[in-house]
């Protein structure tokens, strides 16, 4: 499957996703959107596919935002329907059921921050920008930041960011834990791709149970986390991949999962 505005590379075990419209340092438009929402669902229902990172195409930006051209027009009922469709590709993104890397090369501005933040894990490279500069233009971040945000950073760093409008470097990012780890931006891609491969090699039965706990500690009241947590484990405690993994350890040899349950 080719699409207009993002190339999709199928690797061993993982995809690699490219934001690909570097003359607008890939701000997301409707098709953008589009694409990349069908691409989310093409990786999530392939069964070779364990783990899709998220990038953009060019040296200078992962995504500069929503496209401000097809902002400007909004009005109150057509805004609606525009942040439930930028919320709804970064839902999916959170929501994959596999885990999601993002390989921010640049600038991650508004909707380009919010699909960042929509990732499980975030790799920025060294000139990476990110913020949310809505406010700049008289709107709020509508595709999930003010949410996402704040439950990564703190309500105390993400009020700043959000209400100055103002972007960090990468190195604030990372002090602030807003990305995982800053590298050279030719080693960017290198280090998602490590982390992936080193994810490969788990039981992704295990994997995609672990991030839907993590994701419980968000969506849940603690009791309810604590519970979902519980009932994960134990459906773990009946699946081949759990067997072949504490069997493996205890004949001291390399476990050979098969991922299923
Ligand atoms: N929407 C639409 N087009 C965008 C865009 C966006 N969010 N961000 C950048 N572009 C376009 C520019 O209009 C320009 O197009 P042109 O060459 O046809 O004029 C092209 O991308 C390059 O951007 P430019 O502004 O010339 O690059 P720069 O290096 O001078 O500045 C930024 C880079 C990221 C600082 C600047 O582009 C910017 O502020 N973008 C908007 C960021 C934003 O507010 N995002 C939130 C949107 S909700």
């Amino acid at each position: 499957m080719s699409y207009l505005t993002l190339l999709v590379e199928k690797k061993q075990g993982y995809a690699i996703i490219t934001l690909n419209r570097p003359d607008k340092l890939n701000a997301l438009n409707g098709q953008l959107l589009a694409d990349l929402h069908h691409a989310l669902v093409s990786v999530q229902n392939d069964t070779d596919v364990h783990a899709v990172i998220l990038t953009g195409s060019g040296v200078k930006a992962f995504a500069a935002g929503a496209d401000i051209g097809e902002l400007q027009p909004l009005t109150a009922e057509s805004g609606l329907p525009f942040s439930e469709r930028g919320q709804a590709v970064a839902n999916l993104l959170e929501h994959l059921g596999k885990p999601t890397i993002a390989a921010v090369n640049g600038f991650a501005l508004g909707g380009g921050c919010e699909m960042a933040l929509a990732c499980h894990i975030r790799f920025a490279s060294e000139n990476a920008q990110l913020g949310l500069p809505e406010v700049t233009l008289g709107t709020l971040p509508g595709y999930g930041g003010t949410q996402r945000l704040t439950r990564l950073v703190g309500r105390a760093k993400a009020t700043e960011l959000i209400l100055s409008g103002e972007r960090v470097n990468a190195q604030e990012a990372h002090k602030i834990g807003l990305v995982n780890d800053v590298v050279a931006l030719e080693e960017l891609l290198p280090r998602a791709e490590k982390f992936v491969q080193t994810v490969l090699l788990r039981s992704q039965t295990a994997v995609k149970a672990a991030l839907s706990a993590i994701l419980a500690a968000e969506e849940l009241p603690h009791t309810e986390g604590m519970r979902f947590e519980a009932e994960q484990f134990a459906q773990l405690c009946a699946t081949a991949d759990f067997k072949e993994g504490t069997t493996a350890f205890l004949e001291k040899r390399a476990a050979k999962f098969q991922h299923q349950a």
